[in-house]
């Protein structure tokens, strides 16, 4: 038997970069076909990369006995249990940087079909109708408010000057902005922003963030945008203020349970849903394979890591 470590695929990653991996030096075993099969697959596992199908629960890693590192081929590390891999003394790292682009450009199209009321258009053309009557508004002059100013809110930032909309943001881990974003209080942002766009990572902390007392304080006729984390609103709380009219749309591409199941909110006429494609390009699939490899490789390797993330839980 080979005496080289084995790192386990259990979600499908880009298919180049599963080429480099499996020219390095280790026994790749690709499990992402059958994810029913998985658990039996890690008795030898030393590596295990997942994107976010699969769920790395305290269950599953004890499936794992000489598991040293979990590589995550996304941003969020929400699908991982970081208390149990902490426990466990194993690693565990990401693809940080690689969705940047691809999400922060879905947003601008979000912003801009919500203002513009694209989606009724759209609808109403299907239904045979031809409405060209004085409809939506310009982004230009509008405030973007961000929840959470990490690396995808500042790229939208950044996309959103040629724009000249203002932007403001709240972020309890960003005293100042560094750019033209005005750093305040949630209260504040949800008074001010004509559209709320969500950029947080989900924590037990903000689960529910945006709730029925967020929706009573946003200014009235704004926009929601969540391209984060489902958690991060209260479904329930959303559907109430679209009907009141306090919101005047969404646009959403993470839900609360995913794949979603809450069809009043899926088939409401001012809601843009989206199937959590934010990642999904072939350049941020292409880039989180490649980067996610690159680490498993370094690790092989003994290098230093590039993308650790931070130890988590008691
Ligand atoms: C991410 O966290 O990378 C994105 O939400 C996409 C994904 O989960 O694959």
């Amino acid at each position: 038997m080979s005496s080289e470590r084995v790192v386990v695929v259990a979600d499908p990653i880009d298919r180049e970069a599963l080429g480099r991996l499996k020219a390095g030096p280790c026994v790749v075993v690709d499990a992402s076909a059958d994810p029913t099969k998985l658990s039996g697959q890690l008795a030898n596992a030393w590596g295990l990369i997942v994107r976010s199908r699969t769920k790395v629960t305290a269950d599953l890693l004890a499936h794992a006995p000489h598991l040293e590192i979990v590589a995550r081929a996304g941003v969020g590390v929400d699908n991982v249990d970081l208390a149990a891999t902490t426990k466990r003394g194993i690693r565990v790292v990401n693809a940080p940087a690689a969705a940047t682009q691809s999400v922060a450009e879905l947003t601008v199209a979000f912003y801009l079909m919500l203002v513009r009321g694209l989606s009724p258009s759209i609808a109403s053309m299907r239904a045979g109708k031809w409405e060209r009557g004085t409809h939506g508004r310009e982004l230009a002059g509008k405030t973007v408010g961000f929840v959470g100013y990490g690396r995808i809110a500042r790229e939208v930032a950044r996309r959103l000057e040629p724009f000249h909309a203002q932007t403001v943001a709240f972020d309890p881990y960003v005293p100042s902005s560094g750019d033209a974003t005005v750093m305040m209080t949630l209260e504040d942002l949800l008074s001010r922003a004509d559209i709320v766009s969500l950029h947080a990572a989900s924590t037990a902390e903000n689960r529910h963030l945006i709730d029925a007392r967020a929706f009573e304080r946003i200014k009235p006729g704004a926009f929601l945008v969540n391209v984060a984390r489902g958690a991060l609103v209260d479904e329930a709380a959303l559907l109430s203020a679209l009907a009141s009219g306090r919101l005047a749309g969404a646009a959403l591409d993470v839900y609360e349970v995913e794949p979603p199941m809450n069809q009043a909110l899926l088939t409401h006429p001012n809601v843009i849903p989206t199937p959590h494609l934010g990642a999904s390009t072939h350049e941020a699939q292409a880039r989180a394979g490649t980067d996610t490899v690159d680490e498993v490789l370094r690790a092989l390797k003994g290098e230093p890591l590039t993308a650790l993330v931070p130890a988590g839980g008691a």
